[in-house]
């Protein structure tokens, strides 16, 4: 066979081959985990250590503190990695040659496995380089706002994407409305802020919903604030790089026609992976990337100009995604919050600590935050943070942009273990 004829799995095959390393991606993909008994519930695997040891086995955990920061971007799994080291392999092997000629239809594949996963077709999926570079092209290329216009956030936005916001009020000459919520709230009492917030702004246009808070982690009920947005004649892009696969979810049950993603975190993909959602017959509202060309608006992916990229972490992700539905999403997320609820309901009786976001399970997710009570100052947040990482041994994160002032997040994984939260919560006493 001559060598323009070798296919890129050919190619994989015996750059693999080559370097010894296909008999143990064989191996290991064997030995992912066993998809859950669909007679046990999500409920009932939550508390189930053994299987959690079990999913645990598939981690690399670092020694010397107990890390409940994983907020930030998510690891890997054993599997994953392997995928990914083998992957990068394959890709400076063969450069260009596997560039030109196989990337395009093998990114497909990385865009079907994310639009299966979340319910949508593939054309409505565009790949990003993180959620950040999706949320940019939406804002910088809508074109429904002109002088006058209002735009709307909330605090519990993603802190970058709110300054961006802001400065595009500056450039268009927008009234830009920062939304205070509750530090403490349920579905209903999110619903009603938004719901006053969207009747009262004048000439509201567009704006910004997070599905899960990066300062707290409080679940927004996207579906419903949407409606309302929609009955007004407001654009939404909704924010879930924080939630999809923290909590268990699909497109189709939030009801949006835009919304942003990584995949690096949650789904456990390398880093570099995020990803656009824009429904069909949606895309007229935003233009195509400066210089790139879709007259028909039926092209997502002419909304990024990608450029050159990690291609080795775009082709990792469906293995990430496999190695996720196996471990699987429901079970996931209850864990997740079970571990949440460990340190929270014995917080909660202490008098000298405050839990901040959800104050029902529908809004709780795994990611927690609180502060010593009345102490909200950015600096009283991160001498607390470094007494828990000196005095304690658990490491956290202090978060500053809710309106009620700063706090520290505390984000388990699902390798993370009760004796390991455990730590936190008598940490938390001795606080007192
Ligand atoms: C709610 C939220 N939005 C957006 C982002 C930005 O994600 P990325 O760094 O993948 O662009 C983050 C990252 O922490 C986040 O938590």
């Amino acid at each position: 066979m001559s060598a323009h004829l070798v296919s890129r799995r050919q190619l994989l095959q015996r750059s693999l081959a080559l370097s010894g390393s296909l008999v143990s991606a064989r191996a290991l993909a064997n030995k992912w985990p066993a998809l859950p008994d669909p007679n046990v519930s999500a409920f009932e695997l939550a508390v189930d250590e053994g299987y959690w040891r079990s999913v645990s086995a598939f981690y690399k955990k670092a020694a010397g503190i107990v890390n409940l920061e994983h907020g930030y971007w998510g690891k890997m799994s054993i599997p994953v990695e392997q995928s990914y080291i083998e992957l990068t392999e394959m890709v400076n092997q063969q450069l260009s040659y596997y560039a030109r000629k196989d990337w395009y239809a093998d990114a497909q594949e990385a865009v079907t496995s994310i639009a299966d996963a979340l319910k949508v077709a593939a054309d409505e999926i565009a790949l990003t380089r993180n959620a950040t570079e999706a949320m940019h092209n939406l804002l910088f290329q809508y074109q429904g706002l002109s002088p006058g216009d209002s735009v709307l956030w909330a605090d519990i936005d993603y802190p970058a994407f709110k300054r961006t916001m802001a400065a595009i009020c500056e450039q268009k000459d927008l009234n830009g409305i920062a939304l205070e919520l509750p530090a403490q709230a349920n579905q209903q009492q999110l619903i009603d802020a938004y719901k006053n917030a969207i009747t009262g702004a004048p000439n509201l246009k567009l704006m910004i919903l997070t599905h899960v808070s990066n300062q707290h982690g409080l679940i927004l009920p996207v579906k419903q604030i949407a409606a309302i947005a929609k009955q007004h004649g407001v654009d939404v892009i909704c924010d879930c790089a924080q939630s999809w696969g923290l909590i268990d979810f699909t497109l189709p049950e939030l009801g949006v026609d835009w919304a942003v993603f990584n995949v690096h975190k949650w789904i456990g993909a390398p880093l570099g992976v995020g990803a656009l959602y824009m429904r069909r017959g949606t895309l007229e509202k935003v233009a195509p990337y400066p210089g790139e060309s879709d007259p028909d608006n039926s092209k997502v992916s002419a909304r990024i100009h990608m450029a050159t990229a990690n291609f080795a972490a775009f082709l990792t992700v469906p293995h990430a995604l496999k190695f996720h539905q196996q471990v699987g999403p429901a079970a996931k997320m209850a864990r997740l919050r079970y571990l949440r609820e460990l340190w929270v309901e014995p917080a909660r009786k202490m008098a000298h600590i405050e839990v901040l976001g959800a104050t029902d399970s529908a809004s709780a997710s795994g990611m927690g935050s609180f502060r010593l009570a009345g102490q909200s100052q950015r600096e009283q947040v991160n001498t607390l943070q470094r007494r828990l990482e000196e005095e304690f041994g658990v490491f956290t994160v202090g978060r500053h942009d809710l309106a009620s002032g700063s706090c520290i997040r505390v984000t388990p994984q699902v390798f993370t273990t009760p004796t390991e939260i455990r730590q936190l919560s008598n940490a938390l006493a001795q606080l007192g």
